[in-house]
């Protein structure tokens, strides 16, 4: 299969490839940054109905990193994208795509994808996958009393978009944080608030730039201790039912 072989190549250090585009100047530091600008093959792949079908062939080279399960791994290199949005795949992609989100090691494989409608066709099947029930959680022995510190900081400033259950919200691209890897959490927060993710949404970068880490630390426990009902799997082996 044509996408196997590509992965093979892609994976041997042998082959080289065009880098990431240059980072773009637009972004949060940006004057005129406009966030979630409607424009571009995002717009595009957001019209288009993805196929599932189609969507799992494109997805066997994401799987490599991302796991079949699309569960990611608990060290927090690689995010879970099980059950994630639609409309948080695409735009999230096309950033990656489009040189406004910085992700080098992704980079080579997110330009596998054709076009938008194989865009819309990945997502589709992503979204389609039940949320593994494990998943890297904060470890720590005061781990109670994290929790408690950071619901008490999720449910003043975060639960307005990303929900009570971490579910986020589709239309407006708000992420599903639920299931989602502890240390990959700490690691995106800690990033948006130093600048360094640049398609971040701007109010939540305004709400997260006076957090100390010991805040991030305590939020990000609670996240990672969020289930959303309905699209976690019922069994570890990531059935449905
Ligand atoms: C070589 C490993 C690798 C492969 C292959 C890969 N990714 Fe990724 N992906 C990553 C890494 C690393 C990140 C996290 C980047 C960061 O820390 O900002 C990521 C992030 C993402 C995100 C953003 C998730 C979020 O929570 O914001 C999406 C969506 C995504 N990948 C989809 C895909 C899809 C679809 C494919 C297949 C076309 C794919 N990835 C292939 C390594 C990979
Ligand atoms: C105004 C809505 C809004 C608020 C408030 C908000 N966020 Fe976000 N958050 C977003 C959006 C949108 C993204 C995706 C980044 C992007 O592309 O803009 C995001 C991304 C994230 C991510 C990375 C998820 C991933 O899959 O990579 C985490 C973690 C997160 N937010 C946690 C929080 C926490 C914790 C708070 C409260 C301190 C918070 N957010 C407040 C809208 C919001």
């Amino acid at each position: 299969m044509k996408k196997s072989l590509l992965l093979i190549a892609l994976l041997s250090a042998s082959v080289a490839f065009a880098g990431p585009p240059a980072p773009k100047k637009e972004g949060i530091e940006g004057k005129d940054y406009k966030w979630n600008a409607q424009e571009g093959e995002k717009i595009e792949a957001l019209k288009l109905k993805g196929d599932k079908k189609r969507g799992e062939e494109g997805y066997e080279i994401c799987g490599a990193c991302h796991l079949p399960s699309g569960a990611g791994r608990p060290d927090g290199t690689f995010p879970q994208l099980a059950g994630q949005h639609t409309t948080v795949l695409i735009k999230q992609m096309a950033d990656i795509r489009g040189g406004l989100r910085d992700n080098p090691t992704m980079y080579p494989f997110a330009v596998t994808l054709t076009d938008s409608q194989e865009l819309a066709d990945v997502s589709a099947y992503i979204e389609g996958l039940c949320i593994p029930i494990e998943h890297g959680k904060y470890e720590g022995a005061d781990a109670a009393i994290q929790i408690t510190k950071g619901k008490d900081l999720y449910e003043k400033q975060c639960l307005e978009c990303h929900g009570k259950n971490g579910e986020g919200d589709k239309a407006k691209f708000y992420p599903v944080i639920a299931g989602q890897h502890y240390k990959y959490l700490l690691r995106q927060m800690t990033e948006i608030r130093d600048g360094h993710r640049r398609n971040s949404n701007p109010d939540m970068v305004k709400i997260i730039k006076p957090y100390t880490a010991d805040q991030l630390v305590a939020i990000s426990a609670y996240q990672a201790s969020l289930t959303m009902p309905g699209n976690m799997c019922k069994t570890k082996a990531g059935k449905k039912k």
